[in-house]
């Protein structure tokens, strides 16, 4: 036994980790990348500065506790009186804790809010912060060196963008329905509240989570859901709140909540909550005092009002700043904030060509620019319509010159594969920070108007929705973690490099193998760009079911509603007209140059052009292709580069420790087949709506299927599917107790990839046998809901639609497969078709 555990603990091998670390693991560096080096680790450690239980404890622990499992050794607290000139000491404080103490520190000017000054100069460390966040976050800076045996003598001071840099939770109080407690959450349920109606009681995960936060510099969180409950305000939960908001604070998070704008009659007695009202003032007056006489470091409130059914002033003929400025008038007097949503729309009429969901935030929000008041900041989705796979930067960035603004990014996949798909965001978010709106002709990107350089505001940021769970994950997969680590990064330098954070983050999370860091950033650099193939390309938006769950494909669902998500999808001709000249006129929202730019085909790139102009399936693209045919590529491109993930990561066998490693295999292999189910139906969508068949010749011709209802079938029945492109041929079978499908093989002798695309919906866990003749291939179980933590459908669609492959199966022609099903629950054993894939081919 001793052997290999020296070794793994060699290679920075740590067994049966569950991720509850994130990247803050302090695993044991092996003694190559420690050699000559750890003499210089200082053993002890001076305060200065600190307040009890405040920040700078907090990163004296974690120092100790980093080294200690970095390198096995123990630093010891220096005595207060020689700290100033002690050697082979780590000094940490307060720039103004220092110069009383010591001397004047000349960097310390160069300090804003939070900012810190780190220097590594042998055995000697200092660390000061701007105050004690600040000194908090460069203990955390300092760790991350070490951890990736970074050795180097440093000195330099390091300010954040903007001071606005949040998460946001969707977690509900009460549990609704069978998709938990948070809204778009996807790794449990609320780690904050029981599901009834209150705060829980068991609040361990909440340091945890600080601890995560506090590390990439986030320093405030709104716990509760934009579609928010009153409830949270009543007594026994503000309690509780104030709990929350003492288990963050050592991490200098600040707690903040959203409001229900109908509270003052919801939870009050009130018979209205007209935001002009005096009672209404008094009552959120009363209610922020009280908020504040609990929790003195409240950091504010965020607002969702007059969408989507939430209430608002609107309902009172009031205007969206009269309502802003309600809540910033209670907060103000304590050095609150208020975060004012400009997600504001109203169901628009699909029959109206010129009727645009994009040109709702300038509509709503344009003419009330230096309305709000000073600790109002609008905070604005990235993109004008909703988190979509790719979008323009939201045209409200320029509008507002007299409006603190943040932007709303989201680090929960809502639109972008929930978890279950690896998708690495920054480089999608880079596309909206590099945005340059061209205000007043001059450069002004979409990152400098959000931190207030550009007009001059002195509030901003960002807000990151995150919605982690209860799982061990965090956020269900261990992998998607590197946004929540690149969001601290971004929202504390957004010009920083999508690669060089997902290097520190992979050493930090999986050690420093120099595969795993190859197999990791090459994977993740690819994940966004094919996911933007597979599910939408050409700005059409990602082609989900918005009507349901936002997760797999079902691009019909996009038009003929009121919501807006529309892609104009007809026989002929695709994309929204958005220009000026024939169409919604929202390209017309940007300056002059932008605008000017996407009025025409001509000079729109190609990866928008249909999200600002209505053209032929034949539109001959800037790449040469049409419309149509780069469909059919992209889409085959993308589900093509995923099919490689899973043999990358299955290579790293050995170097990432068991329990992760399986987790990820489980669900790389799970993208990769639901990729294909992504692929074939959008591509089948839009070759069935169009008529104009792929040149390539790959669409709906799959030489290498068979489908399950052409099989013999025994017990199975075959069903329609709905939308009928989720499934090959628009059918599958089902069994409402057990059936066997079968069919005589007539593939030439050979080994091949076995691939059975089925169905696997919540409350059921059904069971398959696969045999070839006589022989088991393989059994598996309809139990996505308890592996991927995920199962998105009740029914048969593009949410539910899987795969499995069974590989290098010895068959010969003239071999009997036969499936047999057994049903489960509402889960039917359903069936779609078997593929029997030659060696490297994908059908
Ligand atoms: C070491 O860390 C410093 C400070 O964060 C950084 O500037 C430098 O690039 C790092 N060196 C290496 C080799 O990563
Ligand atoms: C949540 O549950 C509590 C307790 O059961 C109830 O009082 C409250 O009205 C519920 N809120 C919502 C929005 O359903
Ligand atoms: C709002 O104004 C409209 C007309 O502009 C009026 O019909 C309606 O009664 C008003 N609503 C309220 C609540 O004042
Ligand atoms: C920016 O705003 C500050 C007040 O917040 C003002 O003193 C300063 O002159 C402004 N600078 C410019 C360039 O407008
Ligand atoms: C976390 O989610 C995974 C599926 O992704 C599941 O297997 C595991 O049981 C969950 N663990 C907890 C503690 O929720
Ligand atoms: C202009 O708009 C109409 C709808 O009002 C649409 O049918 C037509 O295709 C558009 N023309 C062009 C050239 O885009
Ligand atoms: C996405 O599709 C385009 C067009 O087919 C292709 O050039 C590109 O390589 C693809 N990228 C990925 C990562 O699949
Ligand atoms: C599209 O699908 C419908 C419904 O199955 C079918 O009637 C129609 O013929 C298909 N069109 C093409 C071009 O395949
Ligand atoms: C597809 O389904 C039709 C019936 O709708 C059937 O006639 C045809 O044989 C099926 N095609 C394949 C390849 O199984
Ligand atoms: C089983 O399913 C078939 C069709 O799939 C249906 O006709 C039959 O009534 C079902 N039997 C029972 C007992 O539910």
């Amino acid at each position: 036994m001793k052997p290999i555990l020296l070794l793994s603990v060699l290679f920075g091998l740590v067994s049966g980790e569950t991720g509850i670390d994130g990247w803050l693991r302090y695993a044991p560096l092996s003694s190559s990348h420690v050699k000559g080096h750890v003499g210089n680790i200082p053993s002890t450690i001076a305060v200065l500065g600190s307040t009890k239980g405040g920040p700078l404890d907090t990163a004296v622990s974690e120092i100790r506790k980093g080294i200690h499992g970095i390198f096995g050794r123990t630093v010891k607290i220096a005595s207060k009186k020689n700290a100033c000139h002690a050697s082979n000491t780590i000094i940490i404080g307060t720039v103004e804790a220092f110069e009383a103490a010591c001397s004047d520190f000349p960097s310390g000017n160069q300090l804003k809010e939070d900012g810190f000054w780190l220097s590594t100069s042998h055995n000697s460390v200092k660390i000061l912060g701007q105050n004690e966040r600040g000194a908090l976050y460069g203990a955390f800076e300092y760790l991350s060196m070490l951890g990736q045996a970074n050795f180097s003598n440093v000195a330099y001071a390091t300010n954040p963008s903007a001071p606005i840099r949040w998460a946001n939770q969707w977690d509900n109080l009460n549990a609704s329905g069978t998709h938990g407690s948070i809204e778009r959450g996807y790794g449990g349920s609320s780690i904050f509240f029981d599901g009834v109606g209150h705060i829980k009681d068991d609040l361990s995960r909440v340091p945890l989570y600080g601890r995560l936060l506090a590390s990439v510099r986030i320093n405030g969180i709104v716990i509760s859901n934009v579609n928010a409950d009153a409830t949270l305000l009543n007594k026994d939960n503000l309690e509780g709140l104030s709990e929350i908001a003492d288990l963050f604070r050592p991490w200098g998070v600040r707690v903040g909540i959203s409001l229900n704008f109908a509270s003052p009659q919801l939870l009050g007695d009130l018979d209205t909550f007209d935001p002009l009202d005096e009672s209404v003032v008094t009552w959120w007056t009363d209610k922020t005092d009280e908020i504040y006489s609990q929790i003195p470091d409240f950091v504010g409130y965020l607002v969702k009002a007059n969408s989507e059914g939430q209430p608002g002033p609107i309902t009172y003929n009031r205007t969206l700043a009269d309502g802003a400025n309600l809540f910033a008038k209670a907060v103000e007097p304590h050095g609150g904030i208020v975060m004012f949503r400009a997600f504001v729309y109203d169901k628009l009429d699909w029959n109206d060509w010129h009727a645009d969901r994009a040109n709702a935030a300038v509509e709503f929000f344009g003419d009330l620019d230096g309305e709000f008041d000073d600790n109002v900041v609008v905070q604005i989705k990235y993109g004008p319509i909703d988190f979509q796979v790719r979008e323009p930067a939201s045209p409200l960035f320029a509008n507002l010159r007299k409006t603190s603004m943040a932007i709303e990014l989201q680090i929960t996949q809502e639109y972008l594969g929930q978890q279950c798909h690896l998708v690495y965001l920054p480089p999608l978010w880079r596309t909206i920070f590099d945005f340059d709106m061209r205000v007043d002709g001059k450069e002004s990107k979409a990152q400098d108007i959000i931190t207030g350089n550009v007009f001059n505001r002195t509030l901003g940021g960002y807000a990151g929705v995150v919605n982690v769970g209860t799982n061990q994950t965090w956020l269900g997969s261990h992998l998607s973690l590197s946004n929540l680590y690149a969001f601290g990064r971004l929202a504390w330098n957004p010009a920083e490099d999508s690669v060089s954070i997902l290097e520190d983050w992979t050493r930090l999370t999986f050690g420093l193998d120099d595969g795993v860091l190859e197999t990791i950033t090459s994977m993740s650099m690819a994940s966004w760009p094919a996911y933007e193939n597979y599910s939408g390309n050409l700005g059409i938006q990602t082609l989900t079911d918005i009507l349901y769950t936002h997760y797999g494909p079902n691009p019909a669902s996009q038009d003929n509603n009121g919501w807006g998500q529309w892609t104009r999808a007809n026989g002929q001709s695709i994309g929204m007209d958005r220009t000026v000249s024939n169409g919604t006129g929202n390209a017309g929202q940007y300056p002059n140059e932008v605008a000017a730019a996407y009025e025409l085909p001509e000079t729109t790139p190609d990866n928008l052009m249909l999200w600002f102009h209505h053209v032929p399936y034949t539109f001959k693209l800037h790449s040469g292709k049409t419309v149509i045919q780069s469909f059919y590529d992209a889409h085959h491109k993308g589900a093509e580069t995923v099919q490689d993930f899973q043999f990358a990561w299955a290579a790293l066998k050995g170097k990432v420790d068991k329990e992760r490693f399986e987790h990820e295999l489980y669900r790389l292999r799970y993208q990769a087949g639901h990729s294909i189910v992504w692929r074939d139906a959008i591509n089948e969508f839009y070759r069935n709506l169009s008529g104009i068949p792929d040149e390539a010749g790959r669409v709906r011709h799959h030489p290498y299927r068979i489908e399950a209802e052409s099989m013999k079938l025994d017990g199975y029945s075959i069903i329609a599917v709905e939308p009928a492109e989720t499934a090959s041929n628009y059918t599958a079978i089902v069994t409402n107790s057990t059936g066997t499908a079968s069919t005589k093989l007539k593939f030439k002798d050979g080994r091949y990839d076995v691939a059975v695309n089925y169905y696997d919906v919540i409350g059921g866990r059904s069971s398959w046998e696969l045999y070839i003749n006589t022989r088991k291939i393989g059994t598996w179980k309809g139990d996505m809901e308890d592996k991927l933590g995920h199962a998105p459908s009740d029914f048969l669609d593009g949410h539910s639609a899987t795969r499995i492959t069974f590989r290098d199966v010895k068959i010969s022609k003239g071999d009997t497969l036969l499936i047999k099903g057994k049903a489960d629950g509402i889960e039917q054993a359903p069936l779609d078709y078997v593929a029997i894939l030659p060696e490297g081919v994908i059908d």
